[in-house]
C-alpha cells in the first residue's frame, strides 16, 4: 500500500485531518511538509506574510528535489502543495485537529502561544511541542490542557529523517501519547518515547549537548533527541551515559 494510502486509513482512524503549525522557520516548514506529503490538510502560521512567503518557497524547493531524485512524481508534489494553507496568525487553527508548534525555542513565547492556543482550539485537540529543550509539564501547565500536551521532537532535516522523539509531561495522558504515535506512523517515521528529565535539567542538557558537539566534531552526521529517563537518571547518578543518535543514513545507534 502506498504511504499516502496508508495514512489516509489511519487519519480516518484518528479523525484527524487538518493539521496546524505553528512557527515557519527551519522546523515548521519541515514538519509542514511530512505532514502535507502524508495526505493531510496542514495550515502553516507564522508573525507575518513575508516569512510565510519564504517558507512556501524553502517547501517548493525541498519538494522540487525529490522529483528530481525521482522519489515524488510531479503529481504528488503538486497535491502536496495543494493541501498546504498559510496564514499569518493563529486564528485560523480553530478548525485544526492538532497543532504542532514549532516557534522560537524560548519559554516565555512558548507559554504565552500554548494559553493562546488553549483558547482558539478545539478542547479535544493535542498541542504538540517542537521544542528541544523546553519542559512539556511546563507548557502543559501554561495550555489549561495538560493531558493534551506532548513534546513531538522532529529531528532536523525534518523531510530525511526518520525518527521523532515522543516527550511525555508528567500530565500527559496516554491516549495522547498514543495519538502521537500514530501520527508518526502516518508520516512514516519511527518515533521513541522519552520522558521530562528525573532531575536538574540546568545540569543535564549542557552536558548531553557536549557530546553532541564532540560527536559532530569528530566527523559524524548526527542529530540527537532529547536525553530520556535513562540519561537522566544516568547523569544525576554520575554514572555512563546513554542516548541515542539517529545517523542521515536512519540507522539508529545506542
Ligand atoms: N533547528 C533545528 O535543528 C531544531 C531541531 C529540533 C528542534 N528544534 C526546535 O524547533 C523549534 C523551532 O526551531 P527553528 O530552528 O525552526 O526556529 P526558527 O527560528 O527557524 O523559526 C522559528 C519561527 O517561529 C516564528 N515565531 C516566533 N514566535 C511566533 C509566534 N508567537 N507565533 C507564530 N510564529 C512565531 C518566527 O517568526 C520564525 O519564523 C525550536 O523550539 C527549536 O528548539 C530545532
Amino acid at each position: 500500500m502506498c504511504s499516502v494510502c496508508s495514512a489516509l486509513i489511519v487519519v480516518i482512524l484518528m479523525n484527524i485531518k487538518t493539521v496546524g503549525v505553528v512557527g515557519a522557520g527551519t522546523m515548521g516548514n519541515g514538519i509542514a511538509q511530512v505532514f502535507a506529503q502524508a495526505g493531510f490538510s496542514v495550515c502553516l502560521v507564522d508573525v507575518a506574510q513575508p516569512v510565510l512567503d519564504r517558507a512556501r518557497a524553502e517547501i517548493e524547493r525541498s519538494l522540487a528535489k525529490f522529483v528530481e531524485k525521482n522519489t515524488l512524481t510531479a503529481d504528488a508534489r503538486d497535491a502536496t502543495l495543494g493541501r498546504l494553507q498559510m496564514a499569518a496568525g493563529v486564528d485560523r487553527l480553530a478548525a485544526a485537529d492538532y497543532i504542532v508548534e514549532a516557534i522560537v525555542e524560548d519559554a516565555d513565547a512558548k507559554r504565552a502561544l500554548f494559553s493562546g492556543l488553549h483558547a482558539i482550539a478545539r478542547p479535544d485537540v493535542i498541542l504538540a511541542s517542537n521544542t528541544s529543550s523546553i519542559s512539556i509539564t511546563a507548557l502543559g501547565a501554561a495550555s489549561g490542557r495538560a493531558d493534551r500536551v506532548l513534546g513531538m521532537h522532529f529531528m532536523n532535516p525534518v523531510p530525511l529523517m526518520t525518527l521523532v522523539e515522543l516527550v511525555r509531561g508528567q500530565a500527559t495522558s496516554d491516549a495522547s501519547m498514543r495519538t502521537a504515535s500514530e501520527l508518526c506512523a502516518a508520516l512514516g517515521k519511527g518515533n521513541r518515547p522519552s520522558f521530562e528529565p528525573a532531575a536538574d535539567p540546568a545540569r543535564a542538557e549542557p552536558l548531553y549537548l557536549r557530546v553532541a558537539d564532540g560527536l559532530r566534531a569528530a566527523g559524524l552526521a548526527v542529530e540527537t533527541g532529547r536525553f530520556g529517563a535513562d540519561m537522566a537518571v544516568d547523569l544525576v547518578n554520575d554514572g555512563p551515559v546513554t542516548f541515542w543518535i539517529e545517523t542521515r543514513g536512519g540507522s539508529l545507534v545506542k
